[in-house]
């Protein structure tokens, strides 16, 4: 088949190195003598709903994509709550899959590539299954995708989290503090995980493994008691008690996913009472998702870039890029979506991190 116009566009949560898969795309696109159009807004404007779309479909150009190697977020705009299977239209899920399929082409598409993360794929997937030819494009600061080794946006999210874990522990030390920092990752402990060990924390609360209370006051007392009246705990989001649930924010919107909220706020009043010493909570929230992405980031989404631009040539349409270290390698987006990647509780790096004092609330 031949190539003359590929669409390119960014779903789910932004994060960084999304920019350096747009470039790296529309480079490599336009040396082989294709046209590149850049999606708004993920499927909202594969759907040309221009009224949540405002900037519009536009045809990318090398020199428009020049300088946003280095740019957190997305020049084209994303969505996580756009997913045409069901869509929602005055309060009430719809079916505009058709309409993705009619405009994609209206646009004179020939391939897509569709870059987002385990929700994004499954949309993917059933796109390709009504007739798109699409190639998936791994990203995700949770890193929680299961075919893939990285996806990019973690590495940069996880020396956030590192930053502010070095910051937080110069309050700490010097107001002899309990800091409390919670991080993303929705059920994947993976970034409070990396930035606990690399930020030198001394508890550790991750969904894989649930945790009890005594074990951190038992962990906390004991580091006082040894002369270091100070600690630092690392919760993720999706932080689950042994004897309780996941903490979700209100109601589930219509066409969203449940939203993770307080469980650095949760532990930290537990915390407080049982505790001689002041407790303190910081949320980072959506600060992970921004900020000029690692060199790791950068490298990773420049090389996901050119080989999707690789796939959509070779005709591997359904399938997704994914690092198989040290190669770049084509996996059927189904299987992409089929494992969620989590921490293995068993696993070494949890063991190494143990063996440096880590607690994890289970012991
Ligand atoms: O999937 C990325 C992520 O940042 C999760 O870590 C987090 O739970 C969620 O997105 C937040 O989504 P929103 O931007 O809709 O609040």
């Amino acid at each position: 088949m031949s190539i003359k116009r590929i669409g390119i566009m960014t779903g789910g949560g932004d994060c960084p190195g999304l920019n350096a898969v747009i470039r790296a795309v529309v480079l490599k696109a336009h040396a082989k003598g294709w046209e590149v159009m850049g999606i708004e807004d993920a499927t909202e404007g594969l759907m040309d709903l221009s009224y949540r779309a405002p900037r519009g479909n536009r045809l990318l150009t090398p020199a428009m994509v020049d300088d946003i190697l280095t740019r957190g977020g997305t020049i084209l705009g994303t969505s996580n709550r756009s997913d045409p299977f069901r869509y929602v239209v005055d309060g009430k899920e719809t079916d505009l899959s058709a309409r993705a399929v009619e405009n994609y082409r209206a646009l004179g598409l020939d391939a897509l590539i569709s870059v987002g993360g385990d929700g994004s794929m499954r949309i993917a997937q059933r796109l390709g299954e009504l007739g798109l030819s699409i190639v998936g494009v791994p990203k995700t600061i949770d890193q929680d995708l299961g075919a893939t080794d990285y996806t990019f946006g973690f590495n940069t999210a996880v020396q956030t989290a590192t930053d502010a874990i070095d910051r937080l522990r110069d309050t700490a030390i010097s107001h002899d503090r309990v800091m409390v920092l919670e991080v993303m990752g929705r059920n994947a402990g993976w970034i409070a995980l990396c930035s606990a060990m690399a930020g030198g924390a001394h508890v550790c609360i991750i969904p894989e493994i649930p945790y009890r209370l005594e074990p951190v006051i038992a962990k906390i007392r004991g580091r006082r008691e040894q002369g270091q009246p100070f600690s630092l705990v690392v919760i993720a989001e999706g932080a689950r008690p042994a004897d309780g649930e996941q903490s979700f924010e209100g109601e589930r919107q219509l066409g969203a996913m449940p939203k993770l909220f307080g469980a650095g706020y949760r532990l930290g009043a537990q915390l407080q009472p049982r505790l001689e010493l002041e407790v303190r909570v910081t949320v980072l929230g959506h600060i992970q998702r921004g900020g000029s992405p690692t060199q790791f980031d950068r490298i990773l989404g420049t090389r996901f870039g050119t080989a999707a631009v690789d796939a959509v040539e070779g005709g591997k349409f359904g399938c997704m890029v994914a690092l198989r270290t040290p190669e770049i390698v084509t996996v059927p987006i189904a299987e992409a979506c089929a494992n969620e990647r989590l921490v293995d509780p068993g696993g070494q790096l949890v063991q190494a991190a143990r063996d440096v004092g880590i607690c994890f609330g289970d012991a």
